[in-house]
């Protein structure tokens, strides 16, 4: 089967774009390609992640646009340009408009450091021990006009723990969505998972096994 061309678009550091980048080449019948990747930002890490993978990589500047309309319609010609037909947000850090959204619908995804519907928006991990909770986690889902509001493909649940703090809730948070992003972009690209026009996710082939409960915090004392 022909391979799907994915572009990931970022504004930072990238481990998830590593994430990605390293499953789809450690599978030499991997279902994706990556075949792009777009910064909002220059000089980011993640640039040099896509460079030192031999990925084509380019800075669309949003501050080169004077609205929001314009980057997009910047960012579909690029995307277009190149064939792409499946689009990652990973650290992507601008909202996008409604019609670029819905032409790319049930062809883009994200992800997000939270239990999604809880704790939308830029700051979910500072909100998330803000409110105190002991389990909180990462998802990936559909990409909708509505922010951080898109049918959910797949979610993990972090346990936070009484002593973090966000730098080491931070990366409990990363190392669950290196996990769950690149078994979203398999399915996707494999056509394993996707949106129905009923607005939810559908999914198809082998079922897998329900995990135990998370329990946060185990044990006190
Ligand atoms: C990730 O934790 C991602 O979930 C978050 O930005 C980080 C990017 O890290 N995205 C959002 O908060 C979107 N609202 P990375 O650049 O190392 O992949």
């Amino acid at each position: 089967m022909a391979k799907r061309d994915v572009a990931v678009l970022i504004s930072g550091s990238g481990s998830n774009l590593q994430a990605l980048i390293d499953a789809v080449a450690a599978d030499p019948d991997h279902p994706a390609r990556i075949r792009l990747v777009i910064s909002n930002r220059p000089g980011v890490k993640g640039l040099d992640r896509a460079a030192a993978a031999g990925i084509e990589a380019i800075v669309i500047e949003h501050k080169h646009f004077h609205d929001r309309a314009g980057f997009d319609a910047a960012l579909d010609a690029a995307l277009r340009a190149r064939g792409i037909e499946l689009v990652c947000l990973a650290g992507f850090m601008r909202i996008l408009t409604a019609p670029f959204v819905e032409a790319w619908t049930g062809r883009m995804l994200n992800i997000h450091p939270s239990l999604l519907p809880a704790f939308k928006g830029a700051h979910a991990i500072d909100d998330a021990l803000a409110a105190g909770v002991r389990v909180t986690g990462v998802t990936v889902h559909y990409v909708v006009p509505e922010m951080d509001a898109g049918p959910i493909v797949i979610q993990a649940a972090v346990p936070v723990q009484p002593t973090d703090d966000a730098a080491s809730l931070a990366r409990r948070i990363h190392t669950a969505e290196h996990r769950i992003y690149p078994a979203a972009l398999r399915w996707a690209a494999a056509g394993h998972v996707s949106l129905g026009d009923d607005g939810r996710t559908r999914y198809s082939g082998p079922a897998v096994a329900v995990n135990a409960v998370l329990i946060s915090p185990p044990a006190i004392g």
